[in-house]
């Protein structure tokens, strides 16, 4: 399962892009609108870009989906490897498969149910955002709906990506790569928590403490030998 950066932080992202674990960003407008407002979104997407180098999804903000393809466009002037982010709603649908007709890629995003996913795919999405948190959120089951979809995709040999997406904690990665979606999109704080082991802590420190009172032991002999 493919890893991406839910986020539009650039510190975040150059850190995340440095340990060679991610292969795209997924941005959307709130992640956008907790950033610097002094940097042009352009600019932020275009740096984003510039640092992962690999999937970039960018979501437009046009209700109608003719001002969703006139957005695709500018976006893809930035640079032609976007990927469009997109919602669910019907005239998302239309946008979409006005793009996938002229072979861009699109992520459709806020999907909460299979039969939403399977319309997101029929339009012609190459991505397909099922969100685990805000269904939890809502005392719903996220996974269930993801492990759903999942199934749906196998038993009937669809070829878009599942992308598991709204995740809250480092489970949510170990869920969908056990039920099979094909990327897992992850917000920062989730990413480090899911990295973060005390185990891997205490035993480097260990190793570490081993190694020097060895180094210390080899020292003092080698000056007890020239001494002598
Ligand atoms: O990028 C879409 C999705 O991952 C948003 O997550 O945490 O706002 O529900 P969240």
């Amino acid at each position: 399962m493919e890893l991406f950066l839910d986020s539009a932080n650039i510190d975040h992202i150059r850190e995340i892009a440095s340990y060679g674990i991610i292969t795209g960003v997924t941005t959307n407008p709130s992640l956008l609108a907790k950033e610097d407002p002094s940097v042009d979104v352009r600019d932020r997407i275009l740096e984003i870009h510039q640092l992962v180098g690999g999937h970039c999804s960018v979501e437009v903000v046009s209700t109608d989906a003719e001002g969703m393809v006139r957005e695709a466009e500018e976006i893809l002037s930035w640079f032609p490897e976007a990927t469009i982010k997109i919602p669910m709603i019907p005239e998302g649908l239309k946008a979409t498969r006005e793009l996938a007709r002229q072979n861009v890629p699109v992520n459709m995003t806020l999907i909460f149910s299979p039969t939403q996913a399977l319309a997101a795919h029929n339009a012609g999405a190459r991505y397909i955002s099922i969100f685990l948190g805000r269904l939890d959120d809502i005392a719903n089951d996220g996974l269930r709906v993801l492990a759903d979809v999942c199934e749906i995709w196998d038993v009937q040999g669809l070829d878009s990506f599942i992308l598991a997406a709204s995740l809250r904690h480092p489970m949510h990665i170990v869920e969908a790569a056990r039920l099979g979606a094909n990327i897992a999109t992850v917000p920062y704080a989730v990413l480090k928590k899911a990295l973060h082991h005390p185990l891997t802590d205490a035993g480097l420190e260990k190793f570490l403490a081993d190694y020097h009172r060895l180094q210390a032991e080899i020292q003092q002999r080698q000056q007890e030998s020239v001494t002598t």
